[in-house]
């Protein structure tokens, strides 16, 4: 079986504020999917895909059946009418939920014919060797002052703990309750295979309709209707089906999970770092080919390579990062994703790469920011010479992505303009921005940055920023939600300057 449900089924994708346009185009590319359409932190779509491809979304963090999308709710004044006016709608006929709790169920059988599917893709592919200034260069190793850890390619005690926490992963996840076959759910004569239905419903209220019910009052009243109506009963701890219900101004929307765990959460990340859609999305403006050399030259734990390598593993990625616990756990990720084979980690500064001159295709950064690594006075003067050590390495016409705050993203930007237009600080447009202006870099930078080499005076840094500023073009801003912040993406190309 396929696990495809023969037509397109509807669809629908929850993503983090920002990254709806890239999902879309990743619906597109990898379902081929049809009647495309976004709302804000939706995506809606058609589609004829197993559950793999399915699952195959990178920018989503849930995937849904749709099992029906409706305007806003009116709401009467009563709250007794109201309630039984949602009922009605968000309920309504039995034959549309016996068939998608039909098309979910043969997703379903498809994931248990699967198996348990840790993530065991091997690419080996051969690296290019990175060369140092001067001669020849081995492939870059980890300089570690501490004796403790083998960073490259897993020692064999390093592959045994992987081994065993894969295993471990798959035998601790609690096994489905057996739901009723597509069969006998189709057949809406058979109560008796319907009642073997255990269920719970999820509601999210939020806009007007937040401001006369809770979520759990409408949940509630939701779920006793719907188990009535359909003969299932309710489970709210371990349910073989789970219903999703979104009240907002803009619409009613109601959804059957097609996976338990958010496709956001990855099984193959054992050390959760920045946000995995932002990372994938950074890397997928990162225009990676087959054969390009990837850095992230402030990697941390390695989220955005691991997410760069496992969708594009015929490229070769470098991490760099001056902290060794960072790498540490860096390290551990990549052991555990079982791509030893495609990224090298190596301790240094972001401000003297290990790298020679234009040797990178793409560089990919999420400059620190945020509680962890707060904002001081003192970096004013870091990020000119961030920026100039990542422009060094880069080739021309290679692509620069940075992940950056807000304030760091304004900065940037009032960078390329005359200062006698401060009030256009807070006119920073939310949505992609094409411009193809050169810009400069911002003046703030984290406080958890090696401030060592970095004090330069006024003149030198206005240099230095004049030199950056010539040599990038500035080919995209997409503002993304990071949960509690909010973060700007800056993508740049490197133009030669000759
Ligand atoms: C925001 S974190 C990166 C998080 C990463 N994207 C992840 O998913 O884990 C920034 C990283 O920059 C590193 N860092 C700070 N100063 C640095 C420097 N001068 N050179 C290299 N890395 C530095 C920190 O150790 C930290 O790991």
């Amino acid at each position: 079986m396929s696990g495809s449900c023969g037509l397109g089924s509807r669809y629908f994708c929850t993503a983090s504020r920002g990254l709806e346009q890239l999902l879309r185009e990743e619906v597109r590319r990898k379902l081929s999917a049809s009647e495309v359409e976004q709302v804000a932190g939706k995506v809606f779509f058609t589609a004829d895909a197993d559950l793999k491809k399915l699952k195959s979304l990178k920018c989503a963090e849930r995937l849904f059946l749709l099992v029906k999308k409706l305007p806003p709710i009116q709401m009467p004044r009563h709250k007794g009418k109201g309630v039984c006016l949602l009922k009605n709608c968000v309920i309504g006929e039995s034959s549309k939920w016996l068939d998608v709790v039909a098309k979910w169920q043969t997703l379903q059988d498809f994931s248990k014919e699967q198996g348990c599917t840790s993530d065991r893709t091997e690419t080996g592919i051969k690296r290019p060797r990175l060369q140092e200034n001067s001669g020849t260069r081995k492939r870059p190793k980890l300089e570690l002052d501490e004796p403790t850890t083998t960073i490259h390619n897993g020692s064999p005690t390093g592959q045994h703990d992987l081994h065993s926490v894969i295993q471990e992963s798959c035998q601790s996840k609690a096994p489905m309750q057996a739901p009723p076959s597509p069969d006998e759910l189709l057949n809406s004569k058979d109560r008796d295979a319907a009642s073997c239905m255990h269920f719970r419903v999820s509601c999210r209220c939020s806009g007007r309709i937040a401001r006369m019910f809770t979520s759990q009052e409408l949940g509630r009243a939701i779920g006793i209707a719907l188990g009535r109506q359909m003969g299932w009963k309710a489970e709210l701890r371990n349910p073989m089906l789970e219903v999703y219900v979104h009240l907002s101004d803009i619409h009613c929307v109601v959804g059957i999970p097609i996976a338990r765990l958010p496709l956001a959460s990855r099984d193959y990340i054992k050390n959760a770092g920045l946000r995995s859609t932002v990372a994938w999305a950074m890397a997928y403006l990162g225009d990676i080919k087959a054969g390009s050399l990837v850095l992230d030259p402030m990697c941390g734990l390695g989220t955005i390579l691991l997410e760069a390598a496992k969708e594009w593993p015929n490229a070769y990625y470098h991490g760099i990062d001056n902290t060794f616990s960072q790498l540490q756990m860096a390290s551990a990720n990549v052991c555990f994703a079982k791509l030893s084979n495609n990224i090298d980690l190596t301790r240094a500064s972001v401000t003297e790469l290990p790298l020679l001159n234009e040797s990178i295709d793409v560089v990919i950064c999420d400059i620190p920011f945020g509680k962890k690594f707060k904002i001081s006075q003192d970096t004013k003067t870091v990020m000119p010479n961030i920026l100039k050590e990542m422009v060094r390495v880069l080739q021309v016409n290679g692509t620069l992505v940075l992940l950056l705050s807000q304030e760091l993203s304004l900065d940037i930007q009032q960078w390329q303009k005359p200062k006698s237009h401060p009030s256009d600080k807070g006119k920073l447009n939310a949505q992609q921005n094409t411009d193809t202006t050169p810009v400069g870099p911002s003046t703030h930078l984290a406080e958890n940055v090696d401030m060592e080499h970095m004090s330069v005076t006024e003149n030198e840094q206005s240099e230095v920023k004049r030199e950056v500023l010539a040599s990038l073009v500035s080919t995209g801003i997409f503002q993304v939600s990071l949960g509690v912040t909010e973060a700007s993406i800056h993508r740049f190309k490197k133009i030669s300057i000759t």
